[in-house]
């Protein structure tokens, strides 16, 4: 494979998505956003009523899943059997079933061939958990992105703040703590930074200058 990968990984909130989108605007790259891919399964499921500790059937789903990406001036739109599910998806209920689905190997299994698919040339921008580590452990750049809980929750406000969205800080907060500790504790793909990973730590930083740490790692190894 001669098709370059950057791996982004990271925990939940911390402004991957932001910056995986603007590299790849940048890059003029693909993306993929595999969060969005656990989410769509997680979606899919409660839609027809698999349970989400049904492993077996979750893994049968995951492979059946017509699952489609659409880039548009607005962003990146999800379909799912041709409805498009880009609100739904960023529920919390959905990322927290999310989180709990992808901690069962047979449904990572499943959705790893779909991710890999991706990677088509020029290049891929890869946004997840574990980009580096499990799926693209090859990947021509990896970079892992952290920031405090209490830095992530406090960006996490501003968005809710936004879109008149109540919101108490405390409960956002622990959200974030559950979530970081599920996805950090799992036997399979746990979240961790790769060794080759270059670390950005964003607490103290603005997008902006995640974005130019990112070019700067990036223009140095491709
Ligand atoms: O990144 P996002 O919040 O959309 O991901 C939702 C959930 O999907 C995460 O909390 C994580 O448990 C899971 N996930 C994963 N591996 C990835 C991407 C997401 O386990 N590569």
């Amino acid at each position: 494979e001669h098709i370059p990968v950057i791996a982004v990984d990271g925990p939940s909130g911390v402004g991957k998505g932001t910056l995986c989108v603007l590299l790849a605007k940048h890059l003029k790259w693909h993306l993929l956003d595999s969060g969005a891919i656990y989410r769509v399964l997680a979606l899919s499921a409660i839609k027809q009523h698999v349970a989400l500790e049904n492993e077996l059937e979750l893994a049968i789903l995951a492979k059946k899943l017509l699952l489609r990406f659409i880039s548009d001036e607005t962003g990146v739109q999800v379909m799912l059997d041709d409805e498009n599910v880009s609100a739904q998806l960023r529920l919390q209920e959905i990322g927290d079933a999310a989180s709990k689905i992808a901690s069962l190997p047979k449904v990572r299994e499943a959705l790893l061939q779909r991710q890999r698919a991706f990677r088509t040339s020029p290049g891929l921008v890869a946004d997840g958990r574990d980009m580096g580590t499990v799926v693209f452990p090859q990947a021509t750049v990896k970079i892992f992105l952290d920031a405090s809980p209490q830095a992530r929750a406090e960006r996490r406000m501003k968005q809710l703040q936004k879109k008149k969205i109540c919101a108490i800080y405390d409960e956002i907060l622990h959200e974030i703590i559950t979530r970081d500790e599920r996805d950090r504790n799992r036997a399979i793909a746990p979240l961790r930074s790769a060794t080759d990973a270059f670390l950005i730590d964003s607490t103290d930083l603005s997008i902006d200058e995640v974005f130019k740490q990112a070019l700067n790692i990036i223009n140095s190894k491709i």
